[in-house]
């Protein structure tokens, strides 16, 4: 298998809060191979951002800090890095597009006119206007804006959400990354029109051969364009698998719950289940399962100690005591 474009080793991180130290982030560890599409999923709060921020240098140092761990991508570990390098490899190499496209679009400019200087200085100045224009335009086409020339002379309220978020990744693109990090991408937006981003998102991904990062809350967000799905929970990741895996054979109780409180068209309203309780105190987390108290195949074994994320073969990794040799030849 060829080496992971991105692969984060046993990372730390926590916030100096008032209220004392904020364990975020607990020894996570996390490889994208070129080409791939990974799912980041897990309830509100868990780490998703943070982690994927922080892995490039986006999380302000302080209240945060990074305590272990190693971010490797280009054969480069980020953390050793100084910001202007950071700078320049997250313009050029990783993209992110995030949940509320017009918070990242000035109000007062027109689109094309943003669009042209976010090229020009991707590219540091290497194009001329000209040139970045044409490649604006072509961008815009390949996000299937309709009519790209008129958007081009927009001002970002004149365009709907859906629209707005068609640029930004035409805007994300443009630079040709490697990586793409796509952080809760159409919350925002109506479910019909969610479901045209993410075939979007999927058609280029599997055109210009980049890899994702898709994070969401929703399980069949992901299921629409990933094609592996890492399952994180109170800081930590506690499964790791193939996207049919994750749907068809999921490990973990809290998969299990995640999967259970997916609506189903044919399924009546009262079935459908939540997962009782809530994320643990992370200022004091627990020191076994943090799942353990909300989980309903817990035993008493689950506090004794942080379970270990086990490789159960074919990319399956889960990190739950019930899947451990003893319990299972028992
Ligand atoms: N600057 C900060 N100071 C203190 N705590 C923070 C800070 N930024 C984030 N956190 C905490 O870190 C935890 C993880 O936050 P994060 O934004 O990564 O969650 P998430 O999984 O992306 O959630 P969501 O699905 O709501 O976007 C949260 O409990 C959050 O309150
Ligand atoms: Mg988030």
């Amino acid at each position: 298998m060829s080496d992971p474009i991105l692969s984060i080793r046993d990372m730390r991180l926590e916030f100096d809060t008032f209220d004392g130290v904020y364990k975020a982030i607990d020894g996570v560890s996390l490889n994208v191979a070129p080409g791939e599409a990974l799912g980041l999923v897990g309830e509100t709060g868990c780490g998703k951002s943070v982690l994927t921020r922080a892995a490039f240098g986006l999380v302000p140092s302080p209240p945060a800090r990074i305590t272990s761990g190693e971010v490797l991508f280009g054969g480069r570990d980020l953390l050793s890095l100084r910001e202007k390098q950071l700078r320049s490899i997250r313009g050029a190499q990783v993209a992110m597009i995030f949940q509320d496209p017009m918070t990242y679009l000035n109000p007062v400019f027109k689109v094309g006119t943003q669009l042209v200087d976010a090229i020009i200085a991707q590219q540091k100045g290497a194009i001329a206007r000209r040139a970045a224009r044409d490649l604006a335009l072509e961008m815009l086409d390949k996000v299937h804006l309709p009519n790209p020339q008129r958007q081009f002379d927009s001002y970002p309220h004149e365009l709907s959400g859906g629209m707005r978020q068609r640029v930004l990744i035409a805007m994300a693109l443009a630079a040709k990354p490697k990586l793409l990090i796509a952080d809760e991408p159409t919350t925002a937006l109506d479910v019909t029109v969610q479901a045209q981003i993410l075939d979007l998102i999927a058609e280029l991904v599997s055109e210009l051969g980049l890899s994702v990062i898709m994070i969401s809350h929703d399980l069949g967000v992901v299921a629409q364009v990933c094609n592996r799905v890492a399952v994180m929970y109170a800081g930590q990741i506690v499964e790791d698998a193939p996207v049919a895996d994750i749907f068809d054979n999921p490990k973990h109780p809290y998969t299990l719950g995640l999967l259970k409180a997916i609506p189903h068209p044919l399924r009546p309203v009262e079935h459908l289940a939540g997962i009782p309780g809530s994320l643990p105190n992370l200022y004091t987390p627990p020191t076994g399962c943090r799942f353990a108290d909300r989980c309903s195949h817990a035993v008493p074994v689950c506090t004794d100690g942080k379970p270990p994320l086990m490789d159960l073969g074919a990319g399956h990794r889960v990190a739950c005591t019930l899947y451990r040799k003893e319990h299972v030849d028992a």
